[in-house]
């Protein structure tokens, strides 16, 4: 088989790419190690920035997004027992939009569907080889036949654990990494949310995060030590400690109910430098995690897709490879600004196990100069609503 573009991975950014490359008429492949309904069944964020929004309107893959997506002119952040909202609009014009990266999934798979350009669900064993020459190919078994893709470019769009980091050379590669010492307790439920807004808690037993999927369900997050086990927690536990963690009004709000799913994740600051070996190019969390405090882990995944789509659309329709040449710079410079900001955002708003009472005085003075600063404000909900792509 042959194909211009090998993608590994049908996460958001395999599917965004391949849709985008597909419009532009480069033929694509896109190879994926699970079923469809257990990528669907992933439950992950769903703040999606300006810029991410656009690019799934030029994919064209946003009907049901602008239809159903919440907009957001800003967010609360909770402390001391009050809430101080930040209005995203009035400080910096620009608003996001709530909408689930499941449903965003959803979406791309339909549009693939529909074009006909195929999706190789249930690829084992991909193996990726000769990306530092001119002809690379990939290795997978389907139905337990090994099968071989020619093509002239590799996008490993796998994520963190995926094949395609993994290929390179360990001495080409660079890696950057900080893990918290705790993880994020999640709770997806059909009530209502307590707030039409997001609302970023910092409590003394920790963080916590309401937000929600739409005007029926909600999601919460509480702040947990890694010891801690999710088959630990009871329902009635979860409401009980987020209800503690919250102001009083946002306690008078919340409407519980069953939680539909619990799980925790562990939080993880990592980049991988650079993004391009030879005809190899890494996108989205294959390349880059944060912690979800900034909710930028979409939206970096969306914007490397948005660099690279441009790259090889450039360098099909005018034989230059400017674009490609400069793919990991341009995309650094980016990521590693929603690293900074996520690392930052999950710095002022957690508890730290062994924080001195220094460290903690610091983080009250934080939160309150945020709180009183207009230009402290601008600064969050310019990163939180996203930097420009700049080109
Ligand atoms: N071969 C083929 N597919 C693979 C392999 C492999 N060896 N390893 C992993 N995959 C698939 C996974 O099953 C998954 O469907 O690659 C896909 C990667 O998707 P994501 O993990 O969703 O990563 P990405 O598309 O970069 O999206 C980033 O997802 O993890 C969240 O917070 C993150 O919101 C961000 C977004
Ligand atoms: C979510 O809705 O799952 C969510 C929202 C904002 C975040 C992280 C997660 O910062």
């Amino acid at each position: 088989m042959r194909t211009q573009v090998a993608i590994i991975g049908a996460g958001p950014a395999g599917l965004l790419l391949g849709q985008l490359l597909h419009k532009a008429g480069i033929d694509n492949v896109i190879l994926e190690q699970r079923s469809r309904d257990y990528v669907l069944g992933r439950i992950r964020a769903g703040v999606l920035e300006q810029g991410t929004v656009d690019l799934l309107d030029e994919a064209g893959v946003s009907r049901r997004l602008h239809q159903e997506g919440l907009i957001h002119d800003g967010a609360a952040l909770c402390f001391g027992g009050a809430r101080h909202r930040i209005n995203f609009k009035e400080l910096i014009g620009k608003s996001v939009t709530v909408y689930g990266q499941t449903e965003v999934t959803r979406d791309l798979m339909d549009a693939r569907d529909e074009s006909g350009a195929g999706i190789v669900y249930e690829a084992e064993a991909v193996s990726l080889h000769d990306f530092d020459g001119k002809s690379p190919k990939v290795r997978y078994r389907k139905d337990g036949a090994w099968q071989e893709l020619d093509c002239e470019f590799i996008a490993g769009c796998d994520g963190f654990h995926g094949v395609s980091r993994q290929s390179v050379p360990q001495t080409a590669m660079r890696t950057f990494e900080r893990v918290y010492p705790f993880g994020w307790l999640g709770i997806l439920s059909d009530t209502p949310p307590v707030s039409h807004e997001l609302i970023y808690a910092n409590h003394e037993r920790g963080f916590a995060l309401c937000s929600m999927r739409s005007a029926t369900r909600s999601r919460y997050y509480l702040q947990c030590p890694l010891t801690e086990k999710a088959e630990e927690w009871s329902d009635a536990r979860f409401w009980e400690e987020l209800k503690r963690r919250l102001d009083e009004e946002a306690v008078a709000a919340l409407v519980t109910g069953p939680s539909i799913e619990m799980s925790i994740a562990p939080l993880r600051s990592f980049v991988a430098e650079p993004l391009r070996f030879g005809r190899l190019f890494l996108a989205g969390d294959a390349a880059h995690i944060v912690p979800p405090t900034g909710a930028k882990g979409l939206n970096l995944a969306a914007s490397d897709v948005h660099y690279l789509s441009r790259a090889l659309i450039e360098y099909y329709a005018e034989k230059t490879s400017a674009g490609i040449d400069a793919y990991s710079e341009k995309c650094l410079r980016r990521i590693w600004k929603a690293e900074r900001f996520s690392w930052w955002m999950t710095s002022m708003m957690h508890r730290f196990p062994n924080t001195d009472a220094f460290g903690h005085k610091i983080q009250e003075a934080e939160l309150d100069y945020l709180a009183n600063s207009r230009a402290a404000q601008i600064a969050l909900a310019e990163n939180y609503v996203g930097l420009p792509f700049g080109d």
